[in-house]
């Protein structure tokens, strides 16, 4: 024998060893590159709750794909997928300065007041325990404490939403298929290079702007163009005035679309 017999183990010991070391690599990237680290996936309880409870409605969202059921408690919370989805309201019903203003209005109380009022459609439909908060908060006249998801860093100057939506620019490119959501939570990164990959190639994002808040036909819009609608073609096969015409629009107004145009995002 050359070698002493505890070499045997040598290879084993060195493979242990390089897996660990592995493990510990992909273990970083991993943690570096998870939505919570990047925020992608931020889903508060809303409107603002105990840790234990947001623990619980987060599992209740996961196991229930509508508004979550929890046991013994009332979920106080708002479900888009009910609201947008299963009724099908616009989005500028609620947000309704989004067409003229940067900033995304949050609804007040009385929006939600004209259907969940007593004796409106929850006594149809929406269980009066569930919107019990809402008038709570109209008898009190004092807003509803919704917790804020989607927020870029103050020293980028505010981010236009009236813009982006006369451009053309779906709710779902940023905000993902808000629609299918009983809780809202961040999908895009929202950093300065997600702004920028757009910028510099707007056209697949661009749909008729009477389409913008229209989620459905955005998301199937885009699988049947598989993203890349040059042809002016729409999910319906009809002519659209969307991508590559209306970028042309876009360029005609000798609009910047501004790839590295720091000043146009920041102080
Ligand atoms: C019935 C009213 C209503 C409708 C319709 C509605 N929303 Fe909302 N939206 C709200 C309320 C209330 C909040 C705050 C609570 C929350 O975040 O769930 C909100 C929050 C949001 C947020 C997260 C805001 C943040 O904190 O960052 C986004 C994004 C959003 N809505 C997009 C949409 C889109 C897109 C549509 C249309 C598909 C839509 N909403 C339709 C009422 C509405
Ligand atoms: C256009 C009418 C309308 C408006 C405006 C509206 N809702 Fe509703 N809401 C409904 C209806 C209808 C249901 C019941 C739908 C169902 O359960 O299928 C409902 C259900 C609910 C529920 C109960 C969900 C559940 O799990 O049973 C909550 C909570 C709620 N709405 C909150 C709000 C809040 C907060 C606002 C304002 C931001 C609002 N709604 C605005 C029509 C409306
Ligand atoms: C080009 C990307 C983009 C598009 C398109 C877009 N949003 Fe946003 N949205 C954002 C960003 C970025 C923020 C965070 C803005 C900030 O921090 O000032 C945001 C924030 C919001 C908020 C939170 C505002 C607040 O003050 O709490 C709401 C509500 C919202 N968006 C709704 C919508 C709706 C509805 C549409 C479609 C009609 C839409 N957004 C289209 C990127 C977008
Ligand atoms: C999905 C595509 C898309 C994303 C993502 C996007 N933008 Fe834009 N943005 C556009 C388009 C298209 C225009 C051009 C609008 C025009 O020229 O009318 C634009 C215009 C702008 C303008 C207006 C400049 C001017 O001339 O007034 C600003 C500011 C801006 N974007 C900031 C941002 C920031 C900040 C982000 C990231 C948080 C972002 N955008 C993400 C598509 C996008
Ligand atoms: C389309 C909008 C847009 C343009 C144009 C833009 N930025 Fe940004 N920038 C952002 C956003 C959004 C963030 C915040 C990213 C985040 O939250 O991670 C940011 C972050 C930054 C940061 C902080 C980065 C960090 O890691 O903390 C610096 C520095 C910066 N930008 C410099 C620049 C410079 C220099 C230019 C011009 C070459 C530029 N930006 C052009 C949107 C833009």
């Amino acid at each position: 024998m050359i070698f002493p017999k505890w070499t045997n183990t040598l290879p084993t010991m060195l493979l242990g060893g390089t897996l660990a070391g592995l493990g510990l690599v992909i273990g970083l990237v991993w943690y570096y590159f998870t939505p919570k680290y990047w925020r992608t996936g931020y889903m508060p309880a809303q409107p603002a709750v105990s840790a234990a409870f947001e623990q619980d409605l987060f599992e209740a969202a996961r196991r229930d794909s509508r508004t979550p059921e929890i046991p013994g408690v009332m979920y106080p919370g708002f479900s888009h997928q009910i609201h947008a989805g299963k009724l099908g309201m616009d989005c500028r019903y609620c947000h309704s300065h989004i067409e003229e203003s940067a900033e995304a209005n949050i609804p007040t109380v009385s929006t939600c007041m004209g259907c969940h009022a007593d004796g409106h459609v929850n006594t149809l439909f929406a269980k009066a325990e569930r919107v019990q908060f809402v008038r709570d908060a109209w008898e009190a006249d004092a807003p509803i404490e919704w917790r804020r998801v989607h927020k870029v860093p103050d020293y980028v100057r505010n981010f236009p939403h009236h813009v982006h939506i006369h451009a053309g620019v779906s709710c779902l490119s940023c905000h993902g298929n808000i629609m299918e959501q009983p809780v809202v939570h961040q999908v895009e990164p929202l950093s300065m290079g997600w702004c920028l990959e757009c910028h510099r190639n707007a056209e697949p994002h661009l749909v008729p702007r009477d389409k913008v808040t229209d989620l459905y036909w955005v998301r199937d819009h885009f699988e049947s163009t598989n993203f890349r609608n040059t042809s002016g073609t729409g999910a319906d096969g009809a002519a659209t005035p969307g991508g590559a015409a209306l970028l042309k629009a876009l360029e005609e107004k000798n609009l910047h679309l501004l790839p590295a145009n720091c000043g146009a995002c920041h102080y």
